[in-house]
This record gives C-alpha cells, sequence and structure tokens, in this order.
C-alpha cells in the first residue's frame, strides 16, 4: 500500500494540522428572543436554554456572552398581541420597545455587531411575513411597510438589517429606501434561500408568531428546490444584498455550498430553531452527547461554506471552546 490516509491522523497535533474547516466564536451569530418589560428571563419550552429576555436582564447577558468571544447578536422580539396589526404599524412606532432595545445595546457596547429582522410576522395579526388581503399576501404593497421598518431600525443603530420575508424585489427597494435617508453603510443580509420548512415550530412558539391562518408556502421556497435558490441569489446579489442567507442550515448544506461556488459575498446559515430543538431533545433523553453533536452540526455548516452561523449553540459552544 502506498498511499495510507490514516498516517494524516496518527496523532492529535497531525491532526490539527491538517484540519481543512476552522470554526470559531467569530464565525458565530447568537439569536436572542426579547420581551417588552422588565426583570424577565423566560425559557421558551420547545426550546429549553433559550430565553425572552428583557433589556434590563439582557445587558449582563451581552457582557457574559462578550467575555466568551461572541460579537454578533440577531434580536427578535414578541410583540403583545393588542399591539398586532394588519399593516404591522407597531414596527416602527417610536413606542416599539425593540427599537429602543437595538438603541440602547448598541450605546452601551458599540463594538459588538446587532442584526434584525425584518418581516411583518411579530407585528402581524394575521401572523404573516408580508400583507394579507383575502387570503393573499400582497408583494408590492408589503415592500413599502419593510422599508419603513428597516428606516426605523436604520435610525436605532442596527448594524445590519436581516429581511427574512421572501417578497420579491425587496432587497432592492430597501437598499433604496436606506440610501435615500443617508444610511448607507447599514448593511443588508438577505434571507436570500428561505425554506418553507417544519424546523421554525420552536421559533413561532417564542414569539407568538405562527400564522393565524394558511402556511407560508406561496413566499418561502419548496424544501424540493435547489435551483430556485440561484434565481433568488442572483437577484439579491444584484439588488445589492452584503451577505446571503440559506435557512435552515442543515437540511440545506448542498444549498449552501453551491451559494458559496457561485457567489463572491459573504453567506451566512441560519442553524433554525428546530434543528437545535432535536439536539436539545436527545441529549436531554441521554441519547446524544449534546457537545460533541451540536459542535459537529456547527462545523458541518461551516464546512459546506458557510461564513457565518446563526445558531442558539453559539453560547455554548463559545464556553466549549473556551474550557
Ligand atoms: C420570520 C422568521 C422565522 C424565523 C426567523 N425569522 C420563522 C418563520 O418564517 O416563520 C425562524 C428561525 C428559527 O426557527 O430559528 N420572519
Amino acid at each position: 500500500m502506498l498511499i495510507r490516509p490514516r498516517r494524516n491522523r496518527k496523532n492529535e497535533a497531525i491532526r490539527m494540522m491538517v484540519e481543512e474547516t476552522k470554526l470559531g466564536t467569530e464565525n458565530l451569530i447568537y439569536p436572542i428572543f426579547l420581551e417588552d418589560g422588565k426583570g424577565i428571563k423566560t425559557e421558551i419550552k420547545s426550546l429549553p436554554n433559550n430565553f425572552r429576555w428583557s433589556l434590563d436582564m439582557l445587558i449582563p447577558e451581552i457582557e457574559t456572552c462578550m467575555n466568551l468571544g461572541l460579537r454578533n447578536f440577531v434580536l427578535f422580539p414578541a410583540i403583545l398581541e393588542e399591539l398586532k396589526d394588519k399593516h404591522a404599524t407597531h414596527s416602527y412606532a417610536k413606542e416599539n420597545y425593540y427599537l429602543d432595545v437595538i438603541h440602547q445595546l448598541k450605546s452601551r457596547f458599540p463594538e459588538i455587531v446587532l442584526m434584525s429582522d425584518v418581516a411583518m410576522d411579530p407585528y402581524s395579526s394575521d401572523g404573516h411575513d408580508g400583507l394579507v388581503e383575502n387570503g393573499e399576501i400582497i408583494n408590492d404593497k408589503t415592500l413599502p411597510i419593510l422599508a419603513n421598518m428597516a428606516i426605523a431600525q436604520a435610525q436605532a443603530g442596527i448594524d445590519i438589517l436581516g429581511p427574512s420575508d421572501m417578497m420579491d424585489g425587496r432587497i432592492g427597494f430597501l437598499r433604496n429606501a436606506l440610501d435615500d435617508k443617508g444610511f448607507t453603510n447599514v448593511s443588508i443580509m438577505s434571507y436570500t434561500a428561505k425554506y418553507a420548512s417544519a424546523f421554525y415550530g420552536p421559533f413561532r412558539d417564542a414569539l407568538g408568531s405562527a400564522p393565524k391562518s394558511g402556511n407560508k408556502k406561496t413566499y418561502q421556497m419548496n424544501p424540493a428546490n435547489k435551483k430556485e435558490a440561484l434565481l433568488e441569489a442572483q437577484l439579491d446579489f444584484e439588488e445589492g444584498a452584503d451577505m446571503m442567507m440559506v435557512k435552515p442550515a442543515l437540511c440545506y448544506l448542498d444549498v449552501i455550498h453551491m451559494l458559496k461556488e457561485k457567489f463572491p459575498i459573504p453567506i451566512t446559515a441560519y442553524n433554525v430553531s428546530g434543528e437545535c430543538a432535536m439536539v436539545y431533545a436527545a441529549s436531554q433523553n441521554g441519547w446524544l452527547n449534546y457537545e460533541a453533536t451540536m459542535s459537529e452540526m456547527l462545523l458541518s455548516i461551516r464546512r459546506a461554506g458557510a461564513d457565518g452561523i446563526l445558531s442558539y449553540f453559539a453560547k455554548d459552544f463559545a464556553q466549549m471552546v473556551k474550557r
């Protein structure tokens, strides 16, 4: 035998030397659920170890995360049912606590990167990402609402906007609206290939944001489609997206890989709530080793080509690395 691949695996130092994929805390983006009020830290039942935080409780948590080397955060607001309406007007209202949280966190921690969610669902009485009329999601009437939301978040000091709505033309629409207002430095991380997935359940539990009727299949992508992701990516790229996301991550590693190969901008992937919930559940039952499985999962997403990974595992991974 002339070639014995095992020689390059014979000890830890050699294995580390030839390791192809590096994953560090700098690649991770930690999703945080928010709730208005004080003294709130409520665990999400279907996503153990993840919480809805009020700002006062979140501040020391952000400090803990920063000490672990995490600097990127994405914020998702739970909104009171009575503040929701058809047009998601509360999303850009001065009284929206989400905007205040963005402002307070950025003033206190200027060195962190804050990302937002731009979509109507947390604020919509229909629970959809776009405007609903007669049971239909109206694309072009949704765009100005998203632009209002984006501008309000930019004014609050957000670093990176995350349009997760999957309306056609929204990246260009948002880019123009931002630039018109002078927000040329605010970035857009587009949820480019967002699939109509069954893995979003715990997230919708956390925010109470599930659609009140129907499903999201007329705007989120069919899990069977891969080429269509190229079309979405081409459009987002041309419309000025700074980064493009694939979501979920685990069942869509092929899509991550494809976009990474074809486009010259950073690719991110969202290791969504249901993917993490599976690992939490199995490890709580003693069926899987938590740290080993979650780090293998994150590594595989990185290996597929993701530069940044949004994951509920971010803090635990950072803690593990520190040890
Ligand atoms: C909605 C949004 C969703 C997630 C992020 N933004 C859910 C949905 O489309 O219903 C899911 C993230 C997760 O499951 O962790 N705009």
